[in-house]
């Protein structure tokens, strides 16, 4: 049987740039190319968990405009169940992103994900209630995240939190979640006024090409990424993320399913965009094979 996974979060057209020269502030530089790719990262951590083969149902808003269509065709060819993702009047979330490098910067204008609230989320409850794992991250309104933590926690679901892009984050909230995946930067401010046992057991540190670290007893427990010609790396923490929730919910052991997420990642670091990369099951297990 498919694991089942539910998606609560942010859906963005991504207007991506790619640049040699960043223009600095007052500057005007000329860029190499523009494309627009659905991205978002719950959208992101969606297509990521239904192309490795699980049932996911993604719970979100997009504008009744020329992107919410579009991406709404688009998850759908993705395999992505879209009966929960509503159309709200005005615009789609954009997020403006300047590809140098390989590295990027990314602008978010909240607009659709907005209407994500508790109430929103709570119209869902049977969705979330039945499912494996719960993914969130932070691009919709907190109240909608905590109302999704609420229902899955009252119903035995697991939940995975990438706090991305950080923010200040009630106890209440961090004590009711399975698993929390901040970068390097996001951990900082995640384990700032906290003590250690809050986090314990929770914390999942993705570090980029230093792969990602768990702590298991008193030992900490690096898994190493794998290397590969990167080509943009938007989206590589969701397709983590989605990674780790798929392996997670077919039973895997946390330091094997972290392992399985980086390959995710980094498969989906091959292609320009945030979706496009993100590879099969298959072709993760033919990758882990071949890094053996
Ligand atoms: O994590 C990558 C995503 O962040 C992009 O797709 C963009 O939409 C922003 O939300
Ligand atoms: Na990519």
């Amino acid at each position: 049987q498919k694991p089942r996974i539910t998606v609560v979060g942010s859906i963005n057209m991504d207007l991506v740039t790619i640049t040699t020269q960043v223009p600095k502030v007052g500057e005007t530089v000329f860029g190499n190319r523009f494309q627009m790719n659905p991205g978002g990262k719950g959208a992101n951590q969606a297509v990521a968990a239904a192309r490795l083969g699980a049932h996911v149902q993604l719970i979100g808003c997009i504008g009744k405009d020329v992107f919410g269509k579009d991406i709404l065709r688009h998850l759908q060819q993705e395999g992505v169940d879209v009966s929960n993702v509503e159309p709200v009047t005005g615009s789609t979330a954009t997020a403006s992103i300047t590809v140098s490098d390989g590295d990027n910067s990314i602008i978010v204008v909240p607009a659709a994900n907005q209407y994500v609230t508790a109430a929103f989320v709570e119209s869902k409850r049977a969705v979330i209630a039945n499912s494996d794992i719960l993914i969130l991250q932070l691009e919709i309104p907190l109240e909608g995240v905590e109302k999704a933590v609420e229902i899955a926690k009252e119903n035995g679901v697991t939940v995975i939190l990438n706090p991305a892009p950080i923010q200040e984050l009630p106890s209440e909230l961090i004590q009711r979640i399975d698993y929390v995946t901040p970068n390097e930067h996001e951990q900082t401010l995640l384990k700032q006024g906290r003590s250690k046992e809050e986090l314990d057991g929770k914390l999942i540190v993705t570090k980029g090409s230093q792969g990602v670290s768990i702590r298991e007893g008193n030992k900490e427990i690096n898994i190493p990424a794998y290397r590969i010609d990167v080509v943009d790396t938007t989206g590589a923490g969701d397709a983590f993320n989605g990674g780790l929730a798929f392996a997670l919910a077919k039973g895997i052991h946390l330091r094997e399913a972290c392992k399985f997420g980086n390959a995710v990642a980094a498969l989906s670091t091959t292609k320009l965009g945030a979706q496009t990369g993100m590879p099969t099951a298959q072709e993760v297990e033919k990758f882990i094979g071949s890094q053996e």
